[in-house]
């Protein structure tokens, strides 16, 4: 049989850390390399009464088709939960989402013809990379420092192309960890000011802040070109695969077309199990109790990369998430040391996927969501008595 792959899929690597993730599934392996949250925290009981709670009051209308745009209750919640913060987000620009990677593929189905500009953060989350991959968009990477993105090459790059979409994660990115300063936010703003980009802002993270002051939205600094992306994956339980998007009206009507072609509606049952979750407890509280684990974790990891890693290691400080990045002694391969690493067994992901033009780089990185605080402790002297053996 000849070659039955449209181009569009053919293009397109598998995900690289599904590859990677392969070779460390030996259970004796301490994996930094996943990018779970923490399962200890999950409202198991808590979802189990929500769950039978709404079975009993509400019987078979759960169990129905519905509507594109999402439960017209959870996407009131949704809206009401920016406005606590002081961001004017209508129910009726909410979208519901299949988790916001779904909104990120339907963004693509709706933005993207074969070849438009896409500036993307570098490194860059590997979700996002892959979703508009499918869509054929040419990137343009530009890299991050500790207190955001380049501006001079931002400016550069939009002013060289047109840019139809700029992707990136202010707070906590994955995988840098890296947030973007107030200065940083309103610098891309300025930049954006005037032009046809639209800035899409995708914040699963954004609640997880264990250190440091919230900074202003995207969607607050340029509501008219910023669409917003957000998750219960971070907060409440990924298995759901419940997220949305905050889009203005006519964008909006184009996603909701986009989201029918593709799967309908999202899962109902687990809109209304997620709402009734939210109604019955205490989410401050939950949100809460993740960020002060996440927060030790990262303690344990950053003492630990201190004591054992070699001095001119680059480590970047997170102040909220649940990812670390790592910057190797110039000319050190985190390819070389993720293969040694494993036979020590103790893994985590090479930077390589997280860039879409550059091999064999030194950067690397760690996650401390889902791993407890000795493990942690345990894993980083390994990986540091790995590093103290690496050529140079
Ligand atoms: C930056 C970023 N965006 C989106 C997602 C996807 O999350 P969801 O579970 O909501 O689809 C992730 C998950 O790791 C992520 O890190």
């Amino acid at each position: 049989m000849g070659n039955i792959f449209s181009d569009r899929i053919s293009d397109v690597p598998r995900s690289f850390i599904r590859e990677i993730l392969k070779v460390a599934v030996d259970e004796s392996i301490i994996s930094f390399a996943g990018g779970l949250p923490n399962r200890d925290l999950f409202p198991l009981q808590e979802i189990k009464a929500a769950t039978a709670k709404l079975l009993e009051e509400s019987g078979k209308d759960v169990l129905q088709y519905s509507s594109s745009e999402g439960y017209p209750a959870l996407r009131e919640w949704i809206s009401g939960r920016y406005a606590a913060k002081g961001m004017e987000v209508s129910p009726d620009n909410i979208l519901i989402t299949s988790g916001s990677q779904q909104g990120l593929d339907l963004l693509g189905k709706t933005i993207l013809n074969e070849g438009d500009s896409v500036v993307i953060e570098e490194p860059g989350y590997l979700g996002a990379i892959q979703a508009f991959s499918i869509y054929r968009s040419t990137f343009h990477p530009i890299p991050l420092h500790p207190d955001g993105i380049d501006l001079q090459l931002l400016e550069q790059a939009v002013s060289r192309n047109t840019i139809k979409l700029m992707y990136c994660v202010p707070n906590f990115q994955n995988p840098s960890g890296i947030s973007y300063s107030e200065e940083n936010r309103r610098g891309v703003a300025d930049i954006l000011q005037g032009r046809k980009t639209l800035l899409v802002e995708d914040d699963p993270y954004g609640e997880l802040r264990f250190l440091g002051q919230d900074k202003p939205s995207f969607h607050t600094l340029m509501p008219d070109n910023t669409v917003l992306l957000g998750s219960f994956s971070k907060i409440v339980i990924p298995s759901f695969r419940i997220g949305w998007i905050a889009a203005r009206p006519e964008i909006m009507e184009k996603l909701v077309i986009a989201k029918q072609a593709s799967d309908l509606h999202t899962n109902y049952f687990g809109q209304r199990i997620i709402l009734q979750y939210l109604r019955d407890n205490d989410i401050d509280g939950h949100i809460r109790t993740i960020r002060e684990a996440y927060g030790r974790q990262r303690a344990a990891m950053v003492s630990a990369i201190r004591e054992h890693f070699p001095p001119d290691t680059y480590y970047t400080e997170p102040e909220g998430g649940m990812f670390l990045w790592i910057t190797l002694p110039e000319g050190m391969s985190a390819m070389e040391l993720f293969r040694r690493a494993i036979e020590q067994k103790v893994a985590f992901v090479p930077g390589d996927p997280f860039y879409v033009n550059k091999k064999d780089v030194n950067t690397l990185r760690l996650n401390y969501s889902s791993v407890d605080e000795e493990t942690i402790r345990i894993g980083i002297k390994r990986l540091g008595d790995v590093l103290k053996g690496m050529p140079r």
